[in-house]
């Protein structure tokens, strides 16, 4: 029963998953927002899914363009078909045999804000002089968000380190541009205290991460430590922190005067002991003595009353 609703469950998927290919469309998946450093790189993530049999990378032809005109290439095979302010500037990084569609743009200017939209052709064959088959995804475009200023890295950390204690710092900058991975450096530390992370966080933003992990001494309080981002296109950006080292918790001063003074205590009381028991007999002789003596005296003064 159980795994029956299973199977149905998964059958549904499945049909879903290959209805737009049983039906003959081809889709695109194109993010809509992307932000843009001025003067770095953008790789703009895309895929598509073929409507037929899979073609392979050399029957597609893949062109980026402007939305206005087809004719407005950002993109082509055929480098002439681009406007001369994209000429060397693009490049599909992804096989279209596998449906990958991405592309990479370099030296950002402030004016390329797009849209950019994807379009598929089928490239005819030797023998076919026939109609071009032709696919557009005009709806499918990007936009960019421009950036003049490169994003500050920001610093996690905890706010007081111990001294001799290791302390971690994660320094993290986002970005989008994946085949050129912003490299962040310390101001202090070696490459086996840096550990390095780098993970899309969604639809074409990326996020790298370094962390740090320093054994502060005494010295180090009040220093400074900073994370410094270059990005493709040599900006930079950079983001500073202040150690505030706490001195290692010792007791000694406390626990040294107390040990003394119980040691101390305790020889005194136990020579005291010694001395009462060594004693105490000839003490009490004493005070018979005395007794004694002293009832003599008292016989004799009563005699003489
Ligand atoms: C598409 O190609 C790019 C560049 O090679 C790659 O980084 C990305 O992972 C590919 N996307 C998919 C969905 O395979």
């Amino acid at each position: 029963m159980e795994n029956e609703r299973k199977m149905m469950i998964f059958c549904l998927l499945l049909a879903a998953l290959c209805s737009p290919v049983l039906t003959g469309e081809w889709t695109a998946t194109v993010p809509k927002n992307l932000d843009a450093l001025v003067t770095s790189c953008v790789v703009i993530p895309c895929s598509f899914t073929q409507a037929k049999e899979r073609l392979p990378h050399s029957r597609l032809r893949g062109i980026w363009h402007r939305p206005a005109s087809r004719d407005d290439c950002i993109y082509h095979e055929d480098k002439t078909q681009i406007v001369e302010n994209f000429r060397g500037r693009t490049e599909l990084l992804g096989n279209l045999g596998d449906g990958n569609c991405t592309l990479l743009m370099t030296e950002i200017k402030d004016h390329d804000d797009g849209p950019f939209c994807f379009r598929i052709e089928l490239v005819p064959t030797g023998t076919e002089t026939s109609k071009i088959e032709k696919f557009s995804f005009v709806n499918d475009c990007v936009r960019f968000k421009m950036i003049t200023e490169p994003p500050k890295p920001t610093l996690i950390h905890l706010k007081t380190a111990v001294q001799g204690r290791s302390y971690t710092i994660t320094c993290s900058v986002r970005h989008t541009c994946p085949s050129h991975v912003p490299k962040l450096t310390w101001s202090r530390g070696t490459a086996d205290d840096i550990n390095e992370l780098h993970r899309e966080i969604h639809g074409g933003f990326w996020e790298v991460q370094s962390t740090l992990i320093v054994i502060p001494e005494e010295k180090d309080d009040h220093t400074d430590i900073t994370c410094t981002a270059k990005f493709n296109g040599l900006r930079t950006s950079t983001e500073k922190m202040t150690l505030y080292i706490k001195r290692k918790e010792n007791y000694n001063h406390i626990i040294i005067p107390a040990v003394v003074g119980i040691g101390t205590a305790v020889i005194f009381g136990g020579l005291c002991i010694f001395m009462m028991k060594k004693y105490k007999n000839r003490i009490a002789e004493l005070q018979n003595q005395e007794g004694s003596m002293w009832n003599r005296l008292s016989r004799l003064s009563r005699r003489r009353v």
